[in-house]
């Protein structure tokens, strides 16, 4: 006989069954001991009569099979709250075996409830037992609903999702980069990728047009609640566009997603509100303000846009960790003076008429970015820019951050020579996919809808990582630990 799954439980009435799942909870009530048997989808009360072989074994937890027939509840027995019509029903059970029985008195970590208050370590350590609970459960699915309804929106809009390296270049996303030592170069280094920016934009020169990816993104940066060392992004870019077009691509997915997914949120105002960046900061102190009309209302979803950022801002010349904007300074000669750096992404094209000044150099506190964040209750979820797709920009750019002709080729020579060998004009964008699905379903913290996030400072309890590893690996590598002085 083929397994039921417990969602079909209403279609068997009368029949005899086979259900395989974990035990969720049990009660003895003389006799009989009743269990709520839990699989991917849905939670089934069984009854089994204590004389069943081995019934009085059974615990929590425990995995197993068992054959019995659905009998609809008595009167006064039913449950409406469970979903399904399961409430109705009933499995009499006539045998059971168990496929996996859970060894130690208890849990390690306690599965009653929502499970904020369960210390971090040991919910991480556990992992696998803390993703049992029903909120994180609904999390990662409705995660990959989002992703898959991400996916079929933008294939019926023509675009392509390519892969990218993870082994890669250092990219200047503003953080410090997660390095992989080569064996086969001894002294050279890869770098994850902080973000797929250049990569994505070398396909824009590569003619694809319409690129997306879900894709991992690596920043070694203090984690915080909003912050994991390792993240996921939408990350998209467009050919022959100007700012107008993402930001209504995005400003439609984002709508479709929440009216389509998550019918009971409203959405405070459409289309989005558009924000200078200057307006917001004076009237709210933030470029990422919160502008829910009922702060208590938790399906409100005040979405906007902040535009019209300042493409450099003045920084100290050694600034060794920077939220956003790659060390700017190593090369200028002036380095005692304040240098320039920019505020989001060194490859944002200007607004078209500030292009004159950026190519000369002038004024270049004034010249604006078409930038474009997008917020969501007070939270970046998302930004991007029309990008320069004429290597004289872009040089252009590294010059005010006061990069030396050398500099400017060892990093960057090949996005400059792809500027100069048929770049179309383009830009995109890239959600912070984790915050995003974060707010969509109420949660404090992006560890809440991520598989396996890294605890507050950085670790993997579960896996034991970071880890040592095996001093002929070392030698291999070509390294050596350098011991912490004490
Ligand atoms: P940016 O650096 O703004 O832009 O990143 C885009 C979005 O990613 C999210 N984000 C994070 N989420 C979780 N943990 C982190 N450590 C983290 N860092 C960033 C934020 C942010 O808005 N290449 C550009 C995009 C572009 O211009 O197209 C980029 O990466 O929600």
């Amino acid at each position: 006989m083929e397994r039921t799954l417990i969602r079909d439980i209403p279609t068997k009435e009368g029949e005899e069954i086979i259900l395989k799942g974990w035990v969720d909870t049990r009660r003895d009530h003389g006799k009989l001991i009743f269990i709520d048997l839990r699989d991917r989808t849905g939670i089934a009360q069984v009854v089994l009569k204590d004389a069943v072989e081995h019934a009085g074994d059974i615990r929590n937890e425990d995995v197993i099979e068992l054959r019995g027939s659905v009998k609809a509840r008595p009167e006064g027995m039913v449950n409406e709250k469970l979903p399904n019509h399961l409430g109705h029903y009933e499995v009499q059970a006539s045998a059971f075996s168990f496929l996996n029985r859970r060894a130690g008195e208890g849990l390690p970590v306690p599965l009653e409830g929502d499970g904020y208050d369960v210390n971090e370590e040991v919910r991480m350590q556990y992992r696998y037992v803390d993703l049992r609970r029903a909120r994180l459960q609904k999390n990662l699915r409705n995660r990959s609903k989002a992703t898959q309804f991400i996916r079929n929106f933008l294939a019926e809009r023509d675009f392509t999702e390519v892969e990218t390296p993870i082994l890669t270049k250092s990219t200047p996303e503003g953080a410090r980069d997660y390095l992989v030592p080569s064996r086969l170069y001894h002294g050279k280094f890869y770098a994850l990728p902080q973000a797929p920016q250049q990569y994505k934009q070398l396909l824009m020169v590569a003619g694809l047009e319409r690129y997306f990816q879900i894709a991992r993104c690596f920043r070694d940066e203090d984690t915080r609640g909003d912050r994991q060392p390792e993240f996921t992004q939408l990350d998209l870019e467009m050919s022959f566009v100007a700012r107008e077009d993402v930001m209504a691509l995005n400003e439609e997915l984002l709508i479709a997603l929440v009216e389509t997914l998550y019918p009971g949120k409203r959405i405070q105002e459409k289309p989005f509100p558009r924000l200078s960046y200057t307006d917001v900061v004076k009237k709210y102190g933030t470029d990422r303000p919160d502008l829910r009309a009922d702060k208590n209302d938790p399906n409100l979803l005040a979405f906007a846009w902040i535009i019209d950022f300042p493409f450099f801002e003045r920084v100290p010349p050694v600034r060794p960790e920077r939220s956003r904007g790659m060390s700017p300074s190593t090369d200028s000669p002036q380095t005692s003076k304040e240098v320039w750096t920019f505020t989001h992404n060194p490859f944002s094209a200007p607004k078209p008429e500030f292009m004159a000044d950026l190519l000369a150099g002038k004024n270049v506190g004034d010249i604006l970015t078409s930038q474009y964040d997008v917020v969501l209750n007070g939270w970046e979820i998302g930004g991007g820019s029309i990008r320069n797709h004429e290597s004289r920009a872009l040089e252009a750019v590294f010059n005010i951050l006061g990069f030396t002709a050398e500099r400017i080729k060892a990093n960057f020579g090949h996005m400059l020579e792809a500027l100069s060998l048929g770049a179309p004009p383009h830009g995109g964008i890239a959600w912070g996919l984790d915050r995003v699905v974060m707010l969509l379903e109420n949660e404090p913290n992006i560890r809440e809808v991520i598989a396996f996030p890294k605890t507050g400072d950085g670790r993997d309890p579960m896996m034991d990582s970071p880890s040592e590893v095996e001093k002929e690996q070392l030698e291999e590598l070509g390294l050596e630990i350098k011991k912490k002085k004490r």
